[in-house]
């Protein structure tokens, strides 16, 4: 009897063609086009479990495989990914991988859970933490090195972590020359890619030996779910990850993947939309009486955007702008638009505003007037109208 042609490869696919097509099951007679819903805590089984078995839901299951192939794909990575509950989650398992008594390099500006989580590990006594300015390479190389007077614990880091674009400030780091120089001095190299998606950076691409992603935000982009992933090539470090899962029970709900894998088709269009009315608003705000600053790293003027240039497929859908008249005048604006929804978050299809100070572990370095807006896919007339009377009253 002869085969069925199995899974198509997505090799050589443009990335616009792989999120509509990866992770599809088996052309067959009859068998659905969409990945169906695997509602089983077990799996049938004898004998001594060999490894890819499934055994037990903790460990794995059939709705979670295409969503991780699909982002591995994507990723650019050689093994398939890992989803977990959440990015804070994933964010755990990755910080995970720093030794007991190592350090780790993070940006100022992180996600503020990540920050937070490290600062509790920190705290525990289970590494040091060197904080930097991720745009600041000169800066890094000095805190990888251990040779900068760094509080705590001397001598190379374990880890650097990066975001880039960081959130909420934008900065843009020099992912390529900083992972070089990471692994020169030992130390491994998360990236959290959730703002910028494998459709605008691919981190693995540039050294990064971990890719991780919040994938509520752009991957699920509906703002329905809570869940994470990560993704690398390297075998002993996939393991690890996949061990630290199964024993932290980090697992996700399978319709809740089955969600995110639904929102993954349309992630190209998605991006394409809010990327070009995130850069028309960026172009408007500049020089708007009410708006002191833009930070966006598609503007000519902003700090990243040669960086940008060289190393993402665009600049990104998030902007922020410092509203004149400090943080009053910042939340006033975001309880005036009516269109624009005032909530935390970001990468759903509806446009998002907050002022980022109200939350209270945010870094007091970030502006108390900075609006991070999330840019959706409305009409971007219909956005920038809303907003610039907002702005204007
Ligand atoms: C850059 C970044 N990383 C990680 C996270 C954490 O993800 P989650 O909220 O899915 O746990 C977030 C959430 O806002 C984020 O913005």
């Amino acid at each position: 009897m002869s085969q069925a042609p199995n899974h198509h490869s997505t090799a050589n696919l443009s990335p616009d063609t792989v999120v509509v097509s990866a992770g599809r099951p088996p052309r067959e007679q009859d068998a659905p086009v969409n990945p169906p819903i695997v509602l089983s805590s077990t799996f049938h089984g004898t004998g001594t479990p060999a490894p890819g078995d499934r055994v037990y839901g903790r460990f794995s299951n059939p709705t979670w495989d295409p969503f991780e192939t699909a982002l591995s794909e994507l990723e650019g990575a050689a093994l398939p990914a890992l989803v977990f509950s959440s990015g804070l989650a994933a964010v755990a398992a990755a910080l995970s991988l720093v030794p007991a008594g190592g350090v780790l390099v993070m940006p100022q500006h992180s996600y503020q859970g990540s920050l937070l989580l490290a600062a509790e590990e920190a705290a525990n006594g289970r590494f040091t933490v060197r904080s930097v300015d991720i745009a600041d390479t000169e800066q890094v190389l000095a805190a990888l090195q251990g040779s900068a007077g760094e509080p705590g614990a001397s001598g190379p880091a374990d880890m650097l972590w990066i975001e880039s674009p960081t959130n909420p400030m934008l900065e843009v780091a020099e992912i390529d020359v900083l992972a070089r120089a990471a692994h020169d001095a030992g130390a491994l190299v998360v990236a959290d890619n959730t703002f910028s998606t494998p459709l605008v950076t691919r981190p693995l691409e540039l050294g990064a030996d971990v890719v991780l992603h919040s994938v509520t935000k752009y991957l699920a982009g509906h703002s329905d779910v809570i869940l994470g992933a990560l993704a690398t090539s390297d075998e002993d470090l996939r393991s690890r990850l996949h061990n630290y899962r199964s024993l932290h029970g980090a697992i996700a709900g399978p319709f809740d993947v089955w969600l995110a894998l639904r929102g993954l088709r349309t992630l190209a269009l998605r991006i394409e939309r809010s990327q070009a009315t995130a850069g028309l608003l960026a172009d408007r705000l500049l020089g708007h009486p009410a708006v002191e600053a833009v930070r966006y790293p598609g503007l000519p003027g902003d700090a990243g955007y040669e960086r940008a240039v060289k190393q993402m497929d665009g600049f990104g859908s998030i902007l922020c702008i410092e509203v004149a008249g400090g943080a009053e005048a910042a939340e006033a604006v975001a309880a005036r638009v009516r269109l624009w929804l005032p909530a935390t978050s970001l990468g759903g299809v509806e446009s998002l505003i907050e002022r980022r100070r109200r939350q209270p572990g945010e870094p007091h370095s970030v502006p108390e007037n900075l609006l991070r807006l999330s840019v959706g896919i409305e009409n971007a007339e219909d956005l920038w109208s809303d907003l610039s009377r907002a702005l204007a009253r």
